[in-house]
């Protein structure tokens, strides 16, 4: 009977020790599993969600603020066998755009499908962009993004949202000229850029805003997050060097690597649209009571010359 039974007891073993070797990382075929492995991930505060375009926007004459966002920066492009990550370092901050303080920008990563019919991990009403990517950034009150990201007021996510357009965005050659020295899974190479090269400032006008969570394990519910409205561009031979990455050792294709929607469970998202109007009406303000000031001189003088 022993001769019998041992077998089985050998393969649970087998099976145990590869569960909890997988249970380390996580996998985008099924991402209803993380939970079992990341409690947070089935929290009410979970990252990406659907945005809804009609909601009403409210103006907002703030713009967001960077330091350091044009130094030239050399830094390490990761293939995480996730995404395809650029370290930003910890000079660049962003503050202002209605966030209560400074963020120090950690990095930048992307999502993206194997066709352009999907990749982004926001959608807004429903529609799916065929590349989101992210730049991190935690709060300055904490040490470091690790320091920060279990902590409700930790992190700042801004996505950017891209849509298909025939020629090359100029934007993203720092990303794209060594992108194939990174083809295999922790892969890495020395990249140089300056942020205000990769993002364009000028679509940061209109956005979205909530409370959510990294949209990759552990999930933490720590992200205040930023989605814009206005699509950056990128072609389809662009979208074609993201989905030559391999996941692993050259076998499996980095595509495909966003999670889906989560339900909202009630919280608020608002919209913002910056009109600089604000600032402007305060000169013509003062402009106006300067003058109101002198006219009244004038016209005091007049009556006791
Ligand atoms: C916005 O659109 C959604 C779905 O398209 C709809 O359910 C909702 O009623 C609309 N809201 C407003 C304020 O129009
Ligand atoms: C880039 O990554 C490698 C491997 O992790 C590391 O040894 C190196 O110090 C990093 N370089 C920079 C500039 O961070
Ligand atoms: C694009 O990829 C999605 C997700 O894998 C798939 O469902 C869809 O059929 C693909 N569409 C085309 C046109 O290949
Ligand atoms: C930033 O972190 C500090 C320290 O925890 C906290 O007091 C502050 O409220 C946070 N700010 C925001 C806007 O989350
Ligand atoms: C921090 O981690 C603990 C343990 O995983 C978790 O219960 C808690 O929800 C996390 N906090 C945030 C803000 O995600
Ligand atoms: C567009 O980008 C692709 C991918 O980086 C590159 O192979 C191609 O030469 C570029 N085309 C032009 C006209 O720059
Ligand atoms: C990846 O594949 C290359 C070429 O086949 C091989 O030289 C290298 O050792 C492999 N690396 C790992 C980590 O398996």
């Amino acid at each position: 009977m022993a001769t019998v039974h041992s077998p089985p007891v050998i393969l649970i073993i087998v099976a145990i020790s590869k569960f909890s070797e997988a249970s380390v990382g996580y996998s985008y075929a099924d991402t209803t599993v993380w939970p079992a492995s990341f409690p947070v991930c089935a929290g009410q505060q979970q990252s990406p969600i659907d945005l809804l375009s009609n909601i009403s926007s409210e103006t907002t004459h703030e713009a967001f603020q960077f330091t350091h966002h044009t130094d030239s920066i050399t830094e390490n492009m990761t293939n995480t066998g996730h995404s395809l990550k650029i370290d930003v370092g910890h000079s660049v901050t962003i503050s202002a755009g209605g966030l209560q303080v400074t963020y120090n920008i950690d990095q930048f990563h992307f999502h993206w499908g194997e066709n352009s019919s999907v990749g982004s991990e926001h959608t807004i009403d429903s529609h799916h962009y065929p590349l989101e990517l992210h730049v991190v950034a935690h709060n300055s009150s904490y040490s470091s993004f690790d320091d920060a990201k279990n902590h409700t007021d930790g992190l700042a996510v801004f996505g950017f949202l891209f849509e298909i357009q025939a020629a090359n965005n100029s934007h993203l050659d720092s990303v794209m000229t060594h992108i194939s020295d990174v083809h295999n899974l922790d892969d890495h190479h020395l990249v140089t850029f300056k942020l205000n090269d990769v993002i364009d400032s000028s679509k940061m006008t209109t956005y979205f805003r909530y409370h959510g969570s990294l949209t990759t394990p552990e999930c933490y519910e720590s992200v205040t997050w930023t989605v814009f409205d206005h699509t950056m561009g990128v072609s389809e031979l662009q979208m074609e060097e993201f989905r030559s990455l391999y996941s692993d050792n050259g076998t499996t294709h980095l595509v495909n690597n966003f999670r889906p929607v989560q339900d909202l469970h009630g919280r608020t998202v608002h919209k913002y649209s910056y009109s600089a109007s604000g600032a402007a009406g305060s000169y013509v303000n003062v402009y106006l009571r300067l003058s109101c000031i002198l006219l009244t001189c004038m016209f005091f003088s007049k009556i006791y010359a």
